[in-house]
């Protein structure tokens, strides 16, 4: 699919101007992306920190797909962003994707993204927005876990348009595959660049913390956490924390 590219010096938020333009009726296949946001969202609540120079970018989709599978283009997404830092540094090896779908440069956050969806009174997935905030030049302090950005720990600077193009078009093909042959494939490449993976982490979810051993990625998406009396639990929300 094509992808219709719009621009915005300044916008509250690229994941609500596509949510507005899905409401106004908008066919999909549409990016959104900014240079700076006012209000910018990050998961659970907090705000994303949306400077000039940063690339910060919502994806309209409309997938026939039930809404249950709308995470699996999340996870698919990751997996773009991870292709395309790879190829514009020609540092690939150094970034590696966190579960739930933030991307991580030498272990700390220097992308993140935000998934928004609708469903119809039938049930059915009405849209999908995928927003995307990738730290190109600068990255926040005070956040949960360490951060970063791709000029800060590798000493480049990428061009946010360069980003966004290798972006879609690393997704492009990535849709293409879950349109054809699921979630499968996308697990598999989600799982080959994850960190962590047989590592001991910990999980903050909204009333507990937990500890266990990250087991891999369920057919659902969930995180597969192995606890230690050997009983095994699917986290679908939550904050993990990796070791070191
Ligand atoms: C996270 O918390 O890791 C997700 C961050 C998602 C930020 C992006 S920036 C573009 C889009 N618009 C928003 O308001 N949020 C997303």
């Amino acid at each position: 699919a094509g992808w219709r590219v719009r621009h915005f010096a300044e916008i509250d938020s690229t994941n609500e101007e596509a949510r507005r333009r899905a409401a106004a009726g908008d066919e999909g296949d549409l990016a959104l992306y900014a240079d700076t946001q006012t209000a910018g969202r990050g998961r659970r609540g907090r705000a994303w920190v949306s400077p000039p120079g940063n690339l910060m970018f919502s994806l309209l989709l409309r997938p026939k797909a039930g809404p249950a599978r709308a995470a699996e283009l999340s996870f698919a997404t990751a997996i773009a962003l991870h292709e395309a830092l790879a190829t514009l540094t020609g540092e690939g090896f150094r970034f590696q994707l966190k579960w739930p779908n933030d991307v991580l440069l030498d272990g700390a956050k220097v992308a993140g993204i935000l998934l928004e969806s609708a469903t119809g009174s039938d049930g059915a997935l009405e849209f999908l927005v995928i927003g995307a905030g990738i730290n190109l030049a600068h990255f926040p302090d005070n956040t949960p876990y360490p951060a970063t950005s791709v000029a800060a720990s590798l000493g480049h600077h990428v061009e946010r348009r360069a980003a966004l193009a290798e972006v879609l078009t690393r997704l492009g093909h990535w849709v293409t595959v879950w349109e054809r042959e699921g979630f499968a494939p996308i697990r598999e490449a989600w799982v080959s660049r994850a960190a962590g993976l047989g590592e001991r982490i910990t999980v903050r979810l909204s009333d507990e913390t937990i500890e266990g051993t990250f087991a891999g990625l369920r057919p659902d998406g969930a995180l597969d956490l192995r606890l230690d009396n050997g009983a095994s639990r699917a986290i679908t929300a939550g904050d993990v924390f990796l070791p070191g």
